[in-house]
């Protein structure tokens, strides 16, 4: 298997998540070679550029070569531009999505296309060029509503097109690792929060962006929901675990172990507010979302086993950074 791989190809790598490990992967080593295949929904040329200086990549692909940051504009969902763009990458990190519960709810048919469809392009693709680690971004959607904690054993029984699609997803990785011998992982993040969020609706960023505009906050529900919050960074540090280990076939829960509930974490948010930036914001109480599970904490100690990986952030320290961040940027 190779060691240090030095080409890499990342779907989605305009987004959060994507921007994210590339920032970290060329801090490491800043000669990788990386491509990013994004349709540019969601995350933006200005997005990657804010972490990388990109060349802009036409129609015509030639296999990865050159050291930098390549950018082609396209969509998961064309599996001819996918078989070109995988030429000569030695690992995929496949994170374009539909993102997201809510968006799933509205088109389950374009999740479905994007999620299911556009993930095994990109299995085809790793392996018809001879890919050596497919890393695919995976949620703890796919568990639906269960009794914490969620574990890798855990029955799946999704409650919204997302996490159909995810568990689909997840299926394909199992089946090609073992009908082709493709070495994929399938990590089930939790809910990610961090710098580099800030065009993202998921609630930590929106009330951080919310509170810095003057808006209240609306916790969905009566706020005793709870959530398991991870790091950025230590979703980064997961990925490129998976990236090297030789583990293949494999479904990995990613979180900190820890429940937090929403009206907990909007308490601490207020009082990092208050405390950096002079703000009090007004909080309200909506109908709950539709398809949001009550309770969702995982077990991580299969990835602390198995890929020597555990994360490092205490929630306090991850959103005054996270805080820290909007900050400099408003
Ligand atoms: N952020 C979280 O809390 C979280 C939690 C669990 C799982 N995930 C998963 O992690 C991955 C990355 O999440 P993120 O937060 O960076 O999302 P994001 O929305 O910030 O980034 C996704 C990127 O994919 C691109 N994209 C979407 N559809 C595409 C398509 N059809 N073709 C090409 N590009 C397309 C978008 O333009 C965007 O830049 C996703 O697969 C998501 O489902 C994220």
């Amino acid at each position: 298997m190779v060691k240090d791989f030095q080409h890499w190809l990342i779907t989605g790598g305009c987004g959060f998540v994507g921007t994210s490990l590339i920032k970290t992967l060329l801090a490491q080593r800043p000669n990788l070679s990386i491509r990013v295949i994004d349709n540019l929904s969601g995350g933006s040329r200005k997005d990657i550029e804010e972490v990388t200086p990109v060349r802009i990549l036409d129609n015509i692909i030639l296999p990865m070569a050159d050291p930098g940051v390549e950018l082609l504009a396209a969509d998961i969902r064309d599996l001819k531009t996918a078989m070109k763009a995988a030429a000569g990458a030695d690992v995929i990190v496949h994170l374009a999505a539909n993102t997201g519960v809510q968006a799933s709810l509205r088109n389950p048919v374009m999740d479905m296309e994007c999620n299911v469809a556009g993930l095994v392009n990109y299995l085809e693709a790793a392996r018809k060029n001879g890919i050596a680690s497919f890393v695919f971004a995976s949620s703890s959607a796919p568990i639906g509503q269960a009794e914490p904690p969620i574990t890798e054993q855990s029955i799946c029984r999704p409650i919204s097109p997302y996490g159909a699609g995810k568990m689909a997803g997840e299926a394909y990785c199992s089946a090609y690792y073992g009908a082709y011998d493709l070495k994929t992982i399938a990590l089930r993040f939790s809910n990610v929060y961090g710098p580099l969020s800030m065009r993202k609706g998921s609630v930590v960023a929106l009330f951080i962006r919310q509170a810095l505009g003057g808006k209240p906050w609306t916790i969905n529900g009566d706020g005793t929901q709870t959530r398991d919050f991870i790091h950025i960074q230590d979703i980064v540090s997961a990925i490129i675990a998976a990236a090297y280990s030789p583990c293949g076939g494999e479904i990995f829960q990613i979180s900190t172990q820890i429940e937090t509930s929403v009206s907990d974490m909007a308490a601490m948010l207020a009082d990092i507010l208050k405390e950096k930036a002079g703000i009090q914001p007004d909080i309200r109480f909506g109908p709950p979302l539709k398809a949001d599970v009550p309770r969702s904490w995982a077990d991580i100690s299969k990835a602390k086993t198995m890929l020597k990986w555990a994360p490092g952030r205490t929630l306090q320290e991850g959103l005054e950074e996270t805080v820290d961040w909007f900050l400099c940027r408003i």
